[in-house]
Order: structure tokens, then C-alpha cells, then sequence
């Protein structure tokens, strides 16, 4: 239920049927339009509109209302998709361009071609706009008031289009309990081709196809629940989505192509009983089917805060920190299970895998290498292993989200692939540093390109002789050195990568455990080509990373008690234990074991009080990403915190120094920022509103603080803890923090 104040004055609604009845509805129930103006062509459509209370007052053509209408006055075209020219004509000659005009089409582009026709250039207030919504029946007698509420909206905006009433559309749609999105015209009619007209085409000709066999006759007799649900859709109208087939012809009949060849693919596969490809395809499409669940419900439960997808945390002042808690797997060694386990001979078997958006983003990039992965399920994965050589060209490029690691090892294993193959990330990961992999790699003699500036997309030309280089890294980065190891296991001869300060170690650890000779000589670590990983079962610690959230709730809450179990404490990522115990907090490493190669523990902090310090440079590689909540902990402790030595920061998926220091100073903590570092001078945390810019450490960092705040703390944009932290907030909420999720 949306409680918007007015957002427009009138709302005419040209079409009363559901789409136009359910915005009126929703806009007088919320009170966000003054009066309700229908137009129906049909004088039964205007009687009915009127009697159901769905408009307060009803006309047979724009005309007989023109002269009333002007600025905060909306207008929604819901008619058939052809009768739309006859529709504009009307409102080109009756309605002034201080009016807002938008509609509910599903395509895009015949409308605003019809617009182009008939205003020429002249259309600043004609914003498009398609409600994702729908029903299987139709008329005004189905429309309902909570039709859009969390359901999507796509505004279409054009160059000419102004401001005022571009905003003016979204506000209504708001208001009717829409998340709006914005897209061009072009994607929008792309994506709802895919997405929406093709599986349409699908369902009404399975339909037919089922319903017209004349050897099965009443076959429908037969048919379940999975038929029903199967082609719900098969019942919506028919004129209705004739025109629109043919109004998006040029898109639909290429999702048509694309599925038409992957059904041959499929029917070529049961003819001959490839078990393989068969389960591959129902595997992928199974996990893809999943996740599409996941990210739905989410996204709508973010509508249903109006977020606009944005998702944001509003975190009242005080609460405890108290409890046992296990954090999801290593993002680090998911990572690497995944690599490892698909370059190895054999199946293995992951437990603890963390499925964050990040490790999933690997995990379907060798999918799409061609690689028949399990799962994930709780956790658990089983690879079934191609070995060094094995991978296939990808059918598309392999875009890997938010991470990092993903891309920059990945650059290393297709170097040594005799395939071509590139690959993507999203707005924050095509902004990072992608040089320091494709230039030592291109001294191996690979053929690695970056785009401008050094950054993804990265195109990995594949099939060249690689040779074993002595590489010295200019800064302190286990993604680099992983990249160039795994290229090493490709290269002729040997190769060493020195590292200026010990980086994390998972990638030599774990390939020994695969079997694979990685020699250590102080700083160097080294491998030859010519060996084969063997396939092995890995148990993958929690995340100290995750569990560092809760360290510094714990140490920074006076009365708190937290022990967290099973905690990967590898003595190269360990610094924020380090750096957290020269600071004071009362912190200690129980039930210390070794599993899989990797040393494990359960982790208790309990309450002392902190103070400021110089933080050692040689913590800094071990603690790299752990400082946004460790910069909390500076702002609790008494005195000043230096850290220098850390401009491997401001390369992270934000410029981490400068976020933080952005977010501590509107919550009054005293902060300067260096080249290397930032100091940071405790203080009384106070309420406000911070960006996390996107970056998943930075809005927990700022969730953790509001424990020691004094007011509430509003953090925006969190969407992206569920790139390494899915069930932040359940744990958040389970240790006393007092968390929710709120509109934007
Ligand atoms: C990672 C290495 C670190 C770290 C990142 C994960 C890894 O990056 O910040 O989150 O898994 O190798 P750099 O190696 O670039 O410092």
C-alpha cells in the first residue's frame, strides 16, 4: 500500500480497460490525482467505467475535454496498439504541450514511430512508458487497484522529451506502487521480444499445436498443473498480442531464430541420447530458472519498498551484538574451487561454496566454457572436471558481474585457451585497473587486449605460444598473481611471480591440493608447465571477510558477546585480527584445525574498549578488504588511526579511502584523506544518510556502525551485498542490529 501525496492534478485515461482502469484505480486510491477523466469509444466501457467507480467522469473523444486540460494534467493512451496514430492525431490537435502524454504499449518503437509521424520533432511532452504487468483477463471489469503495485514500469525517455514531464510520468507510476525503470527505446523492444513476446509465441503455439493434433483428440483431459502453468499465458488476448507480434516483428522473429536453433540442439541431443548435453541444457536452465525466482522476488520486494531497485538500509541507533553465527563461504577460495576444480582430471566436490553473485559469476562463466557443473545446492558443487585442456569457446562473451577475480584470474586461464573469448563486467567493474593482468600477460606472449584505458571489456585472442616470464609485480595483488600462475600452468618453462608484500595464498595452496608443484622461494612463487591438477574435494572455510563485520560489532558494542565458527584464518588474510588486537579488542581464535589445506577457527570477541593506532603498512595486503568496517572501528576507538601504504584502495569496486571518508564525515567523524590512506580521529558516530556507491563492503561497513550511532543511519544502494554476503541482513538482524529494508 503506497501513501503518496498528489502527484498529478487530472488523470485522463484514453482506453479503459485493465491497464488504463488499474492506473486509475491506483491513483484514486492513493490519493495521488485530483479526478479521473475517462475516454471510451464504447458507450458500454463508459457506463461500466462510471458505475465501478473507476473514473469520476467519462467522454467519448479527447475533444469535449480539451479546453480543461493543462500543466499537471497526465493523460494515459491504453488503446490497441494499431488505433494508436488515430489516438495522437486527436491529441496533437486538441491537447497543449504543457499537458504530459504517455502510454502502456508494449512495444516501443511502432509507437514512437507513429509519434515521429504525426508530431514531427514537436513531442516534449510525450514520455512512453510500458507497465510489465498483466492479467489473463481483460476490460475494465478486471481492472484492480494493486495491478503495478511492485511490478515494474519501463519509461522510455527521448532526447526531446523534458524533465518536468518526464518526471512527471515516473511520479505517477510511482504512486500506483511501480518500480520505475528507464531504457531506450531500441533494449526495450529487444528485451520484451526475449522476454515476453517470444514465450507468448511459445505458449499460444504449443497450445494450438497440443489442441489441433488429430490423433490425440481431448488430449487436454490429460494435461496437469505444469500444462496449466505452462501456458497460462496462451489465454491472454489474442488481437492484442497479434498486433503487438507484429508491431515488434523484426525482434521477435530473431528470438524465434535463437530458439528455434537451440531446440535443434536439444532435439539432436535426445535423438542421440547425448545424456550429457541433455542434462547440461536442463541443468543450466534449471539454475538460470532459480535464480530468475530469487532476483524477482527480491526486486519485488524492493518495489514493495519503492526503492526503484535500489535497496536500502535504514539501521536504528544502539542494538546488541550477541550470538554464534557461521558467515557464508571464502569468496576467495569459491572462486578458485571453481577454476581449479573444472582445469582438473575427475569430479569434485565442493562444500561451503558461497553462492554470492560473484562466485556464481565464475561458476557459470565455466559453464559457458563448457564445463557440466552441479549446483549449487546448500552450498555443495560438484565439478566435473575437463582437465588443462579441455574448456570450449564460449558462445558469447562471459560477463562476470561485479568481480574482480573473476575477471582478472579468468584473463589468465584463457590465455592459455587455443579459442578466442572476451570478457565483460558491470558499471563498476569496467571502471578497474585491467592493465596489470593483459601486460605481464602479453609478455608471455599472449594476445590480451583491455579496452580504453586499460579496462574491461578484455578480449583474449587465445591459441598463442606462451612462455614462462620472472615477473616482479609493481603492487601487492593476489589477483595478479593468481592470473599469471594460472597462465603459467600454460607457458613453456617456468614461471615466478615476486610479490612486493605476501598477498593471499589460496591459489598456490590449492593447487598443490589439486596436485599441481607450486614452489615457494621467499617472495617468489613459482610453477612449471606440463603437470595436471587431479580432481579433489574441498571444504571451503566461512569468509573471514564476511566475519569481519561481526568482529568490529562485537569489539566496538559494549555487552557484546559474538563467536564466530569455522572461520578461514589463512596467516595472509589475517590482518584484520592484527590490526583489531593492537587496537585493543578483546578478540580470540578457538578450536584451531587445518581442513583441505586450509587453517580454520571459531573466532570470540567480546567487548574492551579501542583505541587509535598507526596501522602497520606490512597488515595492509592481509587486511586489504577488510578497512571500510575497520575505518568503523577508528571511528569508535579513542584517539587518532593512520593507515598509509593502501592506494591499492582506491582501485577497489569504489575508490574505497574516498567513500568512506565521504560516509564517516556525514556522520560527523573528523577524517582526512591521503594518496595512501586516510586518518581517521574517533568520535561520537551520529545518524545520517550515506552512499555505499554500490560497493557491498561499504554499505555493511556503515550498517555495523550504526551501533555506536546516535541517530539513525540510512544506507543507500546496498543492492550489491549480495555479491559476497547474501544473508547480511538475516545475520545482521540475528546478532540485535536493528535493520530494515526501506524505500529510497
Ligand atoms: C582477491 C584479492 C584481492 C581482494 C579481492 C579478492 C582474490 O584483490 O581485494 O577481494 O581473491 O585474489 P587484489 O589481489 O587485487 O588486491
Amino acid at each position: 500500500m503506497v501513501d503518496s501525496p498528489l502527484v498529478i492534478n487530472k488523470l485522463v485515461v484514453i482506453g479503459i480497460g485493465l491497464i488504463g482502469g488499474s492506473l486509475a484505480l491506483a491513483l484514486k486510491k492513493n490519493r495521488a490525482c485530483a479526478e479521473v477523466i475517462g475516454i471510451a469509444r464504447s458507450q458500454t466501457t463508459a457506463e461500466k467505467a462510471l458505475e465501478l467507480g473507476v473514473v469520476d467522469r467519462v467522454y467519448r473523444s479527447v475533444a469535449e475535454i480539451a479546453g480543461e486540460l493543462g500543466e499537471g494534467d497526465l493523460i494515459f493512451v491504453a488503446v490497441p496498439t494499431l488505433t494508436m496514430r488515430t489516438v495522437l492525431k486527436d491529441l496533437k490537435k486538441y491537447v497543449p504541450s504543457s499537458v504530459t502524454i504517455t502510454d502502456g504499449a508494449s512495444v516501443k518503437g511502432s509507437v514512437l514511430a507513429d509519434v515521429n509521424a504525426i508530431y514531427g520533432d514537436a513531442h516534449e511532452n510525450i514520455v512512453l512508458g510500458h507497465p510489465i504487468a498483466g492479467a489473463e483477463k481483460s476490460g475494465v471489469t478486471a481492472a484492480i487497484a494493486d495491478l503495478y503495485e511492485a511490478h515494474r514500469v519501463i519509461v522510455t525517455p527521448m532526447p526531446n522529451n523534458t524533465e518536468a514531464h518526464i518526471e512527471r510520468v515516473r511520479a505517477t507510476w510511482r504512486a500506483a506502487g511501480a518500480q520505475v525503470l528507464d531504457m531506450d527505446v531500441e533494449d526495450h523492444d529487444v528485451v520484451l521480444a526475449a522476454t515476453s513476446h517470444l514465450p507468448h509465441v511459445i505458449a499460444f503455439s504449443l497450445v494450438d499445436t497440443l489442441a489441433n493434433d488429430s490423433n490425440n483428440k481431448n488430449i487436454f483431459r490429460y494435461a496437469a498443473g505444469g500444462f496449466r502453468d505452462f501456458t497460462r499465458i496462451a489465454s491472454s488476448d489474442a488481437i492484442m498480442w497479434r498486433d503487438i507480434v507484429l508491431a515488434n516483428k523484426a525482434a521477435v522473429l530473431d528470438s524465434i531464430d535463437m530458439f528455434t536453433a537451440n531446440m535443434a540442439r536439444l532435439k539432436e541431443a535426445i535423438s542421440t541420447e547425448n545424456v550429457d548435453d541433455i542434462t547440461q541444457v536442463f541443468k543450466r536452465a534449471k539454475v538460470a530458472r532459480d535464480q530468475f525466482v530469487t532476483y524477482f522476488n527480491q526486486s519485488v520486494d524492493d518495489a514493495a519498498a519503492g526503492s526503484e531497485g535500489k535497496v536500502v538500509y535504514r539501521v536504528a541507533p544502539g542494538g546488541a551484538a550477541q550470538g554464534v553465527l557461521r558467515v557464508p563461504g571464502d569468496k576467495s577460495i569459491s572462486h578458485r574451487a571453481i577454476m581449479l576444480g573444472s582445469l582438473a582430471e575427475g569430479v569434485t566436490q565442493v562444500t561451503g561454496f558461497l553462492e554470492g553473485e560473484d562466485t556464481l559469476a565464475t561458476l557459470e562463466s565455466f559453464r559457458s566454457l563448457g564445463v557440466h557443473i552441479e549446483g549449487p545446492d546448500n552450498g555443495r558443487v560438484s565439478i566435473h572436471g575437463v582437465g588443462l585442456h579441455g574448456l570450449k569457446k564460449p558462445e558469447k562473451p562471459l560477463c562476470v558481474g561485479n568481480s574482480g577475480t573473476s575477471m582478472r584470474l579468468l584473463c589468465g586461464i584463457l590465455a592459455g585457451q587455443n579459442f578466442e573469448s572476451e570478457l565483460t563486467g558491470d558499471e563498476s567493474l569496467s571502471k578497474r585497473p585491467m592493465s596489470r593482468v593483459a601486460s605481464p600477460l602479453q609478455e608471455m606472449g599472449a594476445t590480451v587486449y583491455a579496452s580504453e584505458g586499460g579496462r574491461p571489456p578484455v578480449n583474449v585472442v587465445g591459441g598463442a605460444k606462451l612462455k614462462g616470464i620472472d615477473y616482479t609485480m609493481p603492487m601487492a595483488s593476489a589477483q595478479v598473481k593468481s592470473c599469471l600462475l594460472l597462465a603459467g600452468l600454460y607457458a613453456e618453462g617456468r614461471t615466478r611471480v615476486t610479490e612486493p608484500a605476501p598477498t593471499r595464498d589460496h591459489t598456490e595452496r590449492m593447487l598443490r591440493g589439486f596436485g599441481y608443484e607450486v614452489v615457494r622461494n621467499g617472495a617468489t612463487a613459482e610453477v612449471a608447465s606440463g603437470g595436471k591438477l587431479t580432481a579433489t574435494n574441498i571444504d571451503v572455510p566461512a569468509d573471514i571477510s564476511s566475519a569481519a563485520f561481526f568482529m568490529v560489532a562485537a569489539a566496538i558494542t559494549p555487552g557484546s558477546d559474538i563467536t564466530l565458527q569455522h572461520v578461514g584464518v589463512n596467516p595472509t588474510r589475517i590482518g584484520v585480527i592484527n590490526i583489531l588486537r593492537e587496537m585493543g579488542a578483546d578478540l580470540q581464535l578457538k578450536n584451531e584445525r587445518e581442513i583441505g589445506g586450509e587453517p580454520v577457527a571459531d573466532i570470540r570477541v567480546t567487548y574492551a574498549p579501542l583505541i587509535g593506532i598507526d596501522i602497520p603498512q606490512a597488515q595492509v595486503p592481509l587486511a586489504i578488504d577488510e578497512f571500510p568496517v575497520l575505518f568503523i572501528a577508528a571511528a569508535c576507538a579513542e584517539g587518532v588511526t593512520r593507515l598509509t601504504g593502501a592506494e591499492e584502495l582506491r582501485v577497489k569496486e569504489t575508490d574505497r579511502i574516498q567513500s568512506m571518508a565521504d560516509g564517516l564525515s556525514v556522520l560527523g567523524i573528523q577524517c582526512e584523506t591521503t594518496e595512501d590512506g586516510i586518518v581517521i580521529h574517533g568520535g561520537q558516530l551520529q545518524g545520517g544518510e550515506v552512499e555505499s556507491c554500490g560497493d557491498h563492503r561499504i554499505a555493511m561497513a556503515f550498517t555495523i556502525a550504526a551501533l555506536r550511532a546516535d541517530a539513525e543511519i540510512v544506507v543507500n544502494n546496498c543492492a550489491n551485498v549480495a555479491t559476497s554476503f547474501p544473508n547480511f541482513t538475516c545475520l545482521a538482524k540475528a546478532v540485535g542490529i536493528q535493520l530494515e529494508l526501506s524505500p529510497a
